[in-house]
């Protein structure tokens, strides 16, 4: 019999943002500020800044306009040259523009009673630039951001009552979008949620690690019934739009055949997959009910919140992909290592910032999300952050054409395994502030934008040698690599 040997006719490549990477105009046209821009950039590279983030340092960022400090405040000015980027765009072929909608745009505090109209008018302005290419936008609701009086006056999601006013914003969007967008996503990245404040709102304090716990794992029980009613919504007011869920997918792989390293790394595991596993199959599963009980977490729940959850399902599942990790038993059976943090495996390179590069984990990701949730699957993320040096106007980034092209080779391995892929948008398609350590010189894009770490520069944008490649593999649909 006959298998799939090529990218589907309708594949949908492009390209990855989120708001507070790239828009800047952090204080314009009525926008409140949010938790991404009080989040100070890192002070070296390897070290993740996102979740310092204390009442002290929050009183700080906020008697402060200086830029400076905040990079999420500039962006690369996406606010102010968005037609030109997604001019650029439409030149390498993109069939979809993934980016975010920055909620403090449209309800500057949150709780606001009215939409801001100059907010949802921006995003008005994109879908017509993206409509006159043919391109589709892929919107994610909530990527690492937040109103910041949201923080402030509710401790973020911790808050049952946020939930209210996220349905609020998304009715909004929906209602203003909904007949323009076809794909739709909820939470960027949900699971990291556990980290703390980047995806929560939750400000740090002196807690003991099971009381933390206890807070994050409440924070996203209510972000699970906001995504699961915003799924409900969506198919209420847009019969023809689809929602999925987004996962920061970190396959793991046992560091050796000890029984108890395996199951260690099976647990590992079920820990990442637990929020696509409520999301897409509408439940807790038994294996996270266990979990709570022997560490004491009591996750409090409104009588019809399962209901609420088993109702709205996502149609499709999507997750970022950078890296897979190595875990390791503790004596216990507990699992030291399962994520960006965790062990090195010693078959894989590694980024300059030290991310471990992993194509093959790629189809063996597809594979077990295929299996596991028989729902079609978008990777949403993939990218490499390299140092690129721009010299007589160009950029010879060989090393990302190399990483993409191993991945997208495994992709096509994936499908040819029968896995329902719907696209791939890789991370970045243009150079915009990191998300971990608010880094400028962290440079993902197919396009160069000239600015350094301290905000210097023109913010020119330069074609990157990759440029062309991904124009090429669009083209050819993914067979020209
Ligand atoms: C994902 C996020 O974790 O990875 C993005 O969804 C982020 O927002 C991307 O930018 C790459 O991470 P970083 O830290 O290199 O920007």
């Amino acid at each position: 019999t006959d298998y799939p040997k090529e990218f589907p006719a309708d594949f949908l490549w492009g390209g990855a943002t989120a708001a507070n990477q790239i828009e800047g105009a952090w204080n314009v046209d009525g926008k409140g500020l949010t938790t991404a821009e009080v989040v100070s950039k890192a002070t070296n590279k390897k070290k993740m800044s996102m979740d310092d983030v204390d009442q002290e340092s929050l009183n700080l960022a906020l008697n402060t306009s200086l830029v400076d400090n905040y990079p999420k405040r500039r962006g690369i000015d996406f606010y102010h040259h968005y037609a030109e980027d997604i001019e650029l765009f439409a030149e390498m072929g993109f069939k979809v523009f993934r980016f975010s909608i920055a909620w403090a745009r449209i309800f500057p505090n949150g709780d606001d009673r009215f939409p801001n109209e100059d907010g949802l008018k921006f995003y008005d302005h994109i879908l017509d630039e993206l409509e006159k290419y043919q391109i589709k936008p892929l919107i994610t609701l909530s990527h690492y951001e937040m109103p910041i009086a949201l923080t402030q006056k509710y401790n973020g999601w911790t808050d049952r009552r946020v939930i209210d006013m996220f349905t609020r914003y998304t009715e909004t969007v929906f209602t203003r979008y909904g007949k323009r967008v076809e794909y739709w996503l909820t939470f960027n990245e949900i699971n990291t949620a556990t980290w703390g404040f980047h995806a929560t709102g939750a400000l740090d304090q002196d807690l003991s690690s099971k009381e933390q716990l206890q807070l994050r794992y409440q924070a996203i029980h209510h972000q699970l019934v906001a995504s699961a009613l915003a799924t409900k919504q969506l198919h209420e007011l847009c019969p023809n739009a689809k929602m999925g869920c987004m996962l920061a997918r970190m396959q793991t792989y046992p560091a050796t055949p000890n029984p108890i390293d395996v199951q260690a790394t099976q647990i590992a595991d079920q820990k990442n997959l637990f929020f696509s596993d409520v999301q897409a199959r509408g439940e807790y599963p038994e294996f996270m009910n266990r979990y709570f009980a022997e560490q004491k977490i009591k996750i409090m729940m409104d009588p019809d919140d399962q209901q609420i959850l088993a109702q709205y399902p996502v149609d499709f599942v999507s997750f970022s992909y950078y890296m897979t990790t190595v875990t390791q038993s503790n004596q216990d059976g507990t699992a030291v290592g399962n994520m960006a943090t965790g062990g090195r495996n010693p078959y894989l390179e590694e980024s300059d910032w030290g991310w471990q590069i992993d194509p093959i984990g790629l189809r063996i990701t597809l594979n077990e999300m295929w299996d596991r949730y028989q729902k079609p699957l978008f990777v949403v993320e993939n990218g490499l952050g390299a140092l690129d040096k721009l010299e007589d106007g160009k950029v010879h980034d060989n090393y990302r054409i190399d990483y993409l092209r191993q991945h997208i080779q495994q992709m096509k391995e994936a499908i040819k395994d029968g896995v329902n892929l719907l696209g791939y948008t890789m991370w970045g398609p243009i150079d915009l502030i990191s998300f971990s350590t608010s880094e400028m010189s962290k440079r993902y894009g197919f396009i160069y934008v000239a600015q350094d770490d301290q905000g210097n520069g023109s913010l020119q944008r330069t074609r990157k040698d990759s440029f062309y490649w991904y124009q090429k593999v669009i083209k050819s649909n993914g067979e020209d690599l």
